[in-house]
Order: C-alpha cells, then structure tokens, then sequence
C-alpha cells in the first residue's frame, strides 16, 4: 500500500489489516477513536535512521509521540531520546530510559525542570536563554551541554513550526554576535563541558537545501568561535524535522539519503573552515512515528447538502487530531471495513466538536454509500496527534493499541468520564 500507511498494512476480505490485525476487530474490541501503532513501522524507522548514522546519534524527538510503552522501545533499540519538558522527562525515566541517552530541550525550562535532570542523569541539556545559564549554576548541574543556536534560515514549512529564523522564540541568534556571548557564558558554568552546539530549523521540511544553508552558518559561526574563544565543537546536533508524506500525492523523505547529504554538507562545510569535522547527531519524531500510527473512527452521521457538500461526521476530531485546524494539514482516509468499495465524489469529514472548525479532511474521496456504522481510517497519524490531543468539549482522549504479528496490545488506555472528573472539585472546593 502507499506510504501514508504503516509498512504492514493489507487488505483481506476487503478490510484493512495493520500489523497483523483486523482493523474492524480492533475497533470492535477497543472502541472508536482508537490509535493504531505498528510497532514494525516504528522499529523499521528507528533502524534506518540508525543504520544510517549510529543508533546513540539518534535521539527520538518524544514531543512527536511519547508514552511509556514508545520510550521502553526507543530504549531497546538503543536509540536516544529528546524530552523537551518534565511531563516527557518523568514518562522516559518511568520507562527505565538510561538517562544518560536523554538530550533535554526547551526554551523555558523551570529550576524544577532542571533539578530533575541532574537528580535523573540526564545526559545533555541543550541551552535556550541567558536565564537558563545562569539556572544550571543555581541548580548547580553538572552535564554536557549543547547551546541552541537560530543561524538565521527560513525552511520552506507552516510558520508554526519554522524555528530557525531570526525572529524565534528558540535559541540564540547568531546575528549581532548573541550566539557568541552565550557560549562565552556556558562556557564559564562550573561543572558543565558545552560539547557542541544544536539547530533545529523547523518541521515537516522537504526542502532538503535548508539544511545545508544551516550547516554552512554554523560553520561560520564556529570558525568565529574558535577565534574568540578557542572553542571546538565536538557534536553539532542538528534536530529532527524530515518531512513525511500524509497524502497520496506527497513523498516521505529518505533517511539514508538525508542523513548522508546533511552528513557531506557539514565535512564539506567544515573542512572548508579547516575545522574539525564533529560528530552529527539527528532528533527524528515524525519521521519515526507519522507513518506507524492510523486512527479509527466510526461514521456517525452522514449529511448531504445537495450541490453544495456532504458531511461524514465521525465520533473523534480536533481533541484527538489538532493539526488540520491548527496547520491546515492534510490527510487521506479509507473505509477500512469495505476496502474494495470504489471512491465517490469528494466529501468532508467532520469531527463531533461544536466548532464549524472541526473538520478533520476538508476533501476526500469515500464510497458514494459511506453510512453511519462504517469504520474510517486515517494514516500518518501517529505524530503529533495523541501527543497534541486535548479535553475540549469534554471529550475523553481514545486510547492506543500497539499492533504486531496479529498481536494488539494497549499501550496507552481510552480516558473515561471519571478521568475526567477526577480533577473536579465543587464549588466549594469539595472533592465529588
Ligand atoms: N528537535 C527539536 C528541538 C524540535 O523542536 C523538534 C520538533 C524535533 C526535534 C522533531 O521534529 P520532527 O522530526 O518531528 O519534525 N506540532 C507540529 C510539529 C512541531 C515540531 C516541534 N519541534 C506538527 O504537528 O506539525
């Protein structure tokens, strides 16, 4: 099947199967909304990005998808893994992450959230503000550090999640010698050694041209630090952000291929400099996780506005997938209980939010007949999607099941009205 969907997705009696799995069984057994997780899919990413470079210059970017079950695989694999809050830190170290394989993110990271990765080991902070420098002597951490630098390139994706412009809220600029100061400044922290400097420049790139732009600044950057400060780079860490396809008509980026530019790009750029070549690491998270995840849900009305649209309304949305309305993102969905039903004229699939905003594929392709009872599938949702999920309207979050050789296991439980209760108090601060 095409790429949108998990490596391990067939078609049997004209239902979809993932990992082994009837989908419609699935959907049965779990509920609807309910997230699928090829766990194949994920292990066959993990490894080529690790067969790529190493597996310890890999570190999964867990904001795109981080639970207990997804860190205990990382782990095994012996990949490292990117955290950027407490939230993410707490689930790694729940899973037994070996902390020193931990690279710590964030643009405001709280003491708290510091003093939780020195007591835990973390291995590497990577270095956002002035403020925070002078966090890490406070909170007296003793760790690699890495200083984040925005070398000033603009990647070719949503605003939202371009970060490695000037005008960002991440890093220090290298304009006006910023980047500069703050590695005079890391430098001076007692008991941390800066090994390198980090850039992420944006999401869902494609535009692989940016990353060479990236690299030839950070270059620039650090001939000028060697200069003013004698300072050697020894890992230049370059984030994640490799495009994936979510439609048909989009192409998912190559690991070995983007990886092996990026790599030449940064020995190019840096022998040019006559610096020494560092050792290159990647933050992944879409890429890892896009393809391995498809969510279910189940139609529950279907209206037909003659010569205008027709609505397919199904019993998740914007709680559970965000990024249509947030991104304008794209998506394809089939009718995973009658694969072999020929697609009809185009229709929208709406969410059962109480918001127009609430439409999950503005146009697709469905069976002319598709009628409540029939079960949708989304691919490429396993990123940034249950990671992104909220309560709004109340709704309970689905759950996750983690799918292998016709194998389904929950990895993440359906949220219950209770759950949601839980947190309650009355008015007069009473428990219910
Ligand atoms: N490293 C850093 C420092 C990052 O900020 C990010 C993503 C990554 C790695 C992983 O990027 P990836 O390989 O997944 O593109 N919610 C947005 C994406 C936000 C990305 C934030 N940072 C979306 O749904 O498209």
């Amino acid at each position: 099947m095409h790429e949108v969907f998990p490596d391990s997705a067939e078609v049997r009696n004209g239902r979809l199967f993932v990992g082994g799995c009837d989908t419609a069984e699935l959907a049965e057994r779990f509920g609807t909304p309910l997230i699928v997780f090829d766990k194949g899919t994920f292990t066959a990413r993990a490894r080529a990005f690790a067969s790529a470079l190493a597996a310890e210059q890999i570190f999964y970017a867990g904001k795109s998808f981080c639970c207990v079950a997804v860190c205990e695989l990382v782990r095994d694999l012996g990949l490292g893994l990117d955290v950027c809050t407490g939230g993410e830190l707490a689930t790694a170290v729940a899973a037994g992450f070996p902390p020193e394989r931990i690279i710590f993110h964030g643009n405001n990271k709280s003491a708290g959230e510091l003093r939780a990765a020195r007591d835990s080991g973390v291995g590497r902070i990577v270095v956002d503000s002035f403020v925070e420098i002078d966090r890490l002597v406070e909170e007296s951490v003793a760790t690699k550090i890495l200083v984040r630098i925005t070398p000033g390139v603009e990647a070719h994706t949503h605003e939202f999640v371009q970060t490695g412009q000037e005008d960002s809220k991440f890093g220090f600029t290298v304009a006006g010698g910023i980047a500069l100061d703050a590695l005079r400044k890391a430098l001076e922290v007692p008991g941390c050694k800066v090994v390198g400097v980090h850039a992420h420049i944006g999401s869902q790139i494609f535009e692989l041209a940016a990353f060479d732009l990236a690299v030839k600044r950070i270059a620039l950057f650090l001939d000028e630090a060697r200069e003013e400060l004698g300072f050697e780079a020894h890992e230049l860490n370059l984030g994640g952000g490799f495009g994936i396809a979510h439609t048909g008509d989009e192409m998912t980026l190559d690991p070995d291929e983007v990886v092996a530019r990026v790599r030449g790009a940064v020995e190019r750029e840096f022998e040019t400099h006559r610096l020494p070549v560092p050792a290159t690491f990647f933050e992944p998270g879409r890429a890892m996780v896009g393809a391995a995840g498809v969510t279910l849900y189940r139609v529950g009305t279907v209206k037909r506005i003659p010569g205008v649209r027709t609505y397919v309304s199904v019993d998740g949305g914007m709680s559970d997938n965000i990024r249509p309305a947030l991104y304008g993102a794209r998506y394809e969905a089939v009718l995973a209980n009658r694969m072999s039903a020929a697609p009809g004229p185009r229709v929208s699939v709406a969410g059962k939010h109480c918001e127009s905003g609430d439409l999950l594929i503005r146009d697709v392709h469905l069976p002319d007949d598709v009628a409540p009872g029939d079960l949708l599938c989304v691919p490429a949702t396993g990123a940034y999607t249950y990671a992104m999920a909220s309560n709004y309207n109340r709704v309970p979050r689905p759950p996750v099941v983690m799918v292998e050789n016709g194998r389904a296991t929950e990895i993440v439980a359906r949220e219950t009205h209770l759950d949601l209760l839980r947190l309650d108090r009355r008015a007069d601060g009473s428990t219910l």
